[in-house]
């Protein structure tokens, strides 16, 4: 039954990662163009590794669920490594979502990616991965989106 497979409902039902850091390294926030949902992903940082990550999400389920894994996926991994990751690949992890809801994966993609600028900027660094992003763009390029 449902639309949801049980890892959804999991990370939904029991959200990994929620809340704010104390003095985060990075911040990205993202509102959705589709449906006007927001998350917010934090980030902290050493030595070009992520070592903690925290969320907040005012969205949907599917939102809340894959940015539960999204800052688990993160957790420990270097700071390229984070920006190789996709919403595909959220969704993935996540053992997939319904069409409709591919947005809602695109949301912590762009968050994380958002948080990771934020921490470049304000030390100065570059990244390869950070290439053309804009934090402020709306997400309408499609790239994202996947067919199911
Ligand atoms: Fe918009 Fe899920 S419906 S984030």
């Amino acid at each position: 039954m449902g639309l949801y497979n049980d890892t959804v409902m999991d990370h939904f039902m029991n959200p990994r990662n929620v809340g704010d850091l104390e003095n985060p390294d990075g911040t990205g926030t993202y509102g959705s163009p589709v449906c006007g949902d927001m998350m917010q992903i934090q980030i902290k940082v050493k030595d070009d590794v992520i070592t903690d990550a925290k969320f907040k999400t005012f969205g949907c389920g599917s939102a809340i669920a894959s940015s539960s894994m999204a800052t688990s996926m993160i957790i420990g991994k270097s700071i390229d490594e984070a920006l190789a990751i996709s919403n595909k690949q959220i969704i993935e992890e996540l053992g997939g979502l319904p069409a409709v809801k591919v947005h809602c994966s695109v949301l912590a993609d762009h968050a994380i990616k958002s948080a990771i600028y934020d921490y470049a900027q304000k030390n100065g660094k570059t990244y390869e991965g950070l290439a053309g992003f804009d934090p402020d763009a709306d997400e309408d390029d499609h790239e994202h989106i996947i067919e199911e």
